[in-house]
């Protein structure tokens, strides 16, 4: 395994590797790495000849500044954890080798409304800056796939829609959330949870779970969201931004279930402080 600085370094290696038509997976992340993470670069190392990894705190995709300098940091870690794994280039660069000008720090097109909804409409400028973030990062590495987690489900449609928009010659690998014994969704925010919220995070889980088993009784969804905020909101310390039941495709609301609609519950909660994402499909 390698590891690169420098972009120019990182075009260079992959050139070779390009001309002899390897397949090349990316696997985009912030590092601190887990489970969910090295579920990805299994996935990869099953559909590609080469995987690279990069590991960026992307600060543009930050709306808050203060979670941006809490963000864990272990590069040491998360590369002695790569070098068990298939992975064989690992890209950590610096915030001026990714914006080398401010050109880069935004995307020009505008990916329909999906960008303003849920978490966008919570975090200001995050998904400018992740889109422009990940444009950067496969024009520079043009991988054959890309594989990103459900966990971040808004992320992945943002992502699928800017290939679908730049017309780029990338799949878009989607895989399934890993999760704690408990239910609690991996994330490399896990790590700053108070014991106490620890010790609750996972009733996110069953409460999407409950959530899922009364859509399927056909039970009102509007009520199935109150059930679910009360729920939330009654773990004391525990802020709910968001438990919504929407279009797996378009994001949403809905209000009915319809058996042919496919669609994802997704919630967004502060459990002391800390920021969890998580969602769940209606299969
Ligand atoms: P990060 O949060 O580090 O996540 C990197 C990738 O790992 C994302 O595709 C994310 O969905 C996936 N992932 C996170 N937790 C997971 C879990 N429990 N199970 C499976 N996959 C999981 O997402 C980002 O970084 C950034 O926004 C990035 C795309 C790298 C752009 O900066």
């Amino acid at each position: 395994m390698i590891t690169v600085t420098q972009s120019e370094e990182l075009i260079l290696l992959l050139s070779p590797i390009k001309a002899d038509n390897k397949r090349i997976g990316f696997v985009p992340t912030m590092g601190a790495l887990h489970e969910g993470h090295l579920s990805l670069i299994k996935i990869a190392s099953t559909k590609c000849d080469i995987i690279v990894v990069s590991i960026f705190v992307n600060p543009t995709q930050f709306n808050n500044q203060a979670d941006y300098d809490k963000y864990p940091r272990n590069y040491q870690d998360d590369i002695q954890k790569l070098s068990h794994t298939d992975c064989a280039i690992v890209y950590l660069p610096s915030i001026q080798d990714i914006y080398p000008n401010a050109g880069y720090k935004t995307i020009d097109f505008e990916p329909t409304e999906l960008i303003t909804l849920l978490e966008g409409k919570y975090r200001t400028g995050h998904f400018s800056g992740m889109l422009a973030v990940v444009k950067r990062l496969f024009d520079l590495i043009q991988p054959d796939i890309a594989f990103l987690g459900q966990k971040d489900y808004q992320q992945q449609l943002l992502i699928r829609a800017m290939v679908a928009h730049y017309r780029l010659p990338i799949d878009v690998f989607t895989a399934d959330t890993v999760r704690e014994a408990d239910g609690l969704a991996m994330s490399s925010r896990n790590v700053r949870l108070s014991i106490n919220a620890r010790q609750k995070a996972p009733i996110i889980y069953r409460t999407m779970l409950q959530a899922l088993d009364r859509i399927k009784l056909g039970h009102s969804i509007d009520i199935i969201k109150l059930i679910a905020i009360k729920q939330l909101s009654e773990m004391g310390n525990f802020i709910i931004d968001y438990f919504d039941i929407c279009n797996a495709e378009t994001l949403q609301s809905v209000d009915i279930y319809m058996p042919d609609n496919k669609l994802i519950i997704l919630t967004a909660v502060h459990a002391d402080g800390v920021r969890l994402i998580d969602n769940m499909l209606v299969k």
